[in-house]
């Protein structure tokens, strides 16, 4: 597999240039996680920068999606990875939330980079494979994401809990920003982001205090974590000088800048 030529900044903790506050699957629970319509109503509360779920249809195509079945927010069943990109294009993704979202369609990743990239908006890509698919998933959205993101400023901040697709994406282009998803962290957690050339750690919150933030930034890393939704719990995470806080909560937290 080949990746498309194209270079961006190197992105470490000397030029960051990611805002403080993400938008957790768009806009949390405010719109149906995942689709355009939760990136309009993340946006309309000030956010500018979006974390969501990706995923490869049967024929090989990024769509977004959290669950490894469609049945949670899809009107459709079974895994996502069964149905080809026209069959998911068929599906609401909207309805299961809210009859105002009835007939959102399942968005494809290209479809996210035109929106946000229109907007100079900033993007995490959580590459989240169905089992299984962990190297095909991971080589293909860094080969996507270099093409649909070329020309721009700043590159998609890519994570995963997957080391296996992480690395599928360093081999394909390693000039992608890379984040490590950790829900526990273990005593190894430092040479583990540096095996795959991390510049992140990107944790559960309760995993975080103001020592383990000091010690990650020590070696090196930045720090994001997930999914705040506490207006105290996020000030006392960004007084101890976290780097990227990754909420639901769009309403009540307030971005900075
Ligand atoms: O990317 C951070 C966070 O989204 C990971 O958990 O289950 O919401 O994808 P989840
Ligand atoms: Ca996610």
């Amino acid at each position: 597999m080949s990746a498309p030529s194209g270079t961006f900044p190197v992105i470490d903790a000397a030029n960051w240039p990611y805002p403080r506050h993400i938008a957790h699957r768009g806009a949390g629970k405010l719109a149906p996680e995942n689709t355009l319509a939760a990136f309009r109503h993340g946006a309309s509360f000030g956010y500018r920068m979006f974390e969501f779920d990706v995923k490869l249809s049967a024929d090989g195509k990024l769509v977004l999606m959290h669950d490894a079945t469609l049945d949670r927010t899809t009107s459709g069943k079974g895994r996502v990875d069964a149905l080809t990109l026209g069959e998911l294009a068929a599906l609401d993704a909207g309805g299961w939330h809210s009859p105002a979202y009835a007939g959102e369609p399942v968005p494809t990743l290209a479809a996210i980079a035109r929106y946000t990239r229109a907007n100079g908006f900033h993007v995490n890509i959580e590459i989240k494979p169905v089992p299984g698919t962990e190297w095909r998933t991971g080589a293909a959205v860094a080969i996507d994401a270099l093409s649909l993101w070329q020309g721009a400023d700043v590159p998609p901040l890519l994570s995963s809990f997957s080391e296996e697709a992480l690395d599928a994406a360093r081999q394909v282009a390693p000039g992608l920003p890379r984040a490590l998803l950790l829900d526990k962290l273990p005593a190894d957690w430092p040479e583990r982001l540096r095996r795959l050339g991390c510049v992140a750690l990107d944790a559960n919150h309760r995993e975080l205090d103001a020592a383990v933030i000091a010690r990650a930034h020590a070696e090196g890393f930045q720090v994001l974590c997930y999914t705040v939704n506490d207006e105290s719990r996020a000030a006392e995470l960004l007084s101890w000088g976290l780097d990227g806080l990754i909420t639901d909560a769009v309403d009540r937290i307030e971005p900075a800048g």
